[in-house]
């Protein structure tokens, strides 16, 4: 049975990714700060830790041990610039730094950023972490030379609890713009991860892809 480590696991995407992986037949472990509403299920294991703790990573990678998969996806947004700087950006390049070691060639990396990283946001730490991550994945991809595929997923707007914090008014505005009229769903962003995460082709290596945007570009 192949192990997937998805960061962010406690709601929202991270979540929906949680039971993609479960539902085949993955070993799960996901993080996060707290797991209030458990996740019950014998192939999952909770996992928490603070991601903005970033010079503890490498010793949290060696209690992991082996992954075939690491899920980049825990993110934070309206929070204080440096902790949004560790939490989106630092934290899941030293992940990926540290499990990397640990990983069989051919394994993958999938981090989630945002359709904000082409875009730009509100909150401007938000999206320069964001842009900060694809950019970082392809460098990634390189220092790797290939033995790890390694992606960007930039979702347009998700129905999370994060979603709530951005005002009404830009959300209805932000979905007049969007294929299906409404935020994706959880599951939907989960089934790109999932695909990225197991089927992409490595000819794909350090590419981003938009999933639930106006527009569709890699
Ligand atoms: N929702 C959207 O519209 C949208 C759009 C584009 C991209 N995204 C991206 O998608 C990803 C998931 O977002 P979401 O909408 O599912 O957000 P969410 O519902 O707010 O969930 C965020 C997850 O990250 C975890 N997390 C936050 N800070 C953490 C920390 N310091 N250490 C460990 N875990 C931490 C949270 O758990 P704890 O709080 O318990 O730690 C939670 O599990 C993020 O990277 C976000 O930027 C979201």
């Amino acid at each position: 049975m192949k192990t997937v480590l998805i960061t962010g696991a406690s709601r929202g995407i991270g979540r929906a990714a949680v039971e993609k992986f479960l539902e085949n037949e993955w070993r799960v472990i996901g993080v996060a700060r707290n797991f209030e509403n458990k996740i019950e299920h014998p192939n999952f294991m909770a996992e928490i830790f603070d991601l903005s703790e970033t010079e503890k990573i490498s010793a949290f990678v060696e209690k992991i041990g082996a992954i075939d998969v690491l899920v980049n996806n825990a993110g934070v947004m309206n929070a204080e610039c440096d902790f949004e700087i560790a939490v989106n950006l630092v934290a899941p390049v030293e992940l990926a730094r540290s499990f990397s070691q640990k990983m069989p060639a051919g394994s993958r990396i999938v981090s989630v950023a945002s359709v904000a990283a082409e875009t730009g946001h509100p909150d401007i730490w938000y999206g320069a972490t964001k842009a900060a991550i694809v950019n970082a994945t392809k460098s990634l991809a390189i220092e790797f030379s290939s033995r790890i595929i390694c992606t960007t997923l930039c979702p347009g707007p998700v129905e999370t609890a994060m979603l709530a914090q951005i005002p009404a008014e830009r959300v209805q505005m932000l979905c007049q713009k969007l294929p299906n009229g409404r935020p994706a769903f959880p599951a939907e962003v989960a089934d790109s991860i999932y695909f990225l995460a197991t089927k992409i082709s490595p000819e794909k290596n350090g590419e981003h892809f938009s999933v639930g945007c106006e527009k569709t570009e890699s």
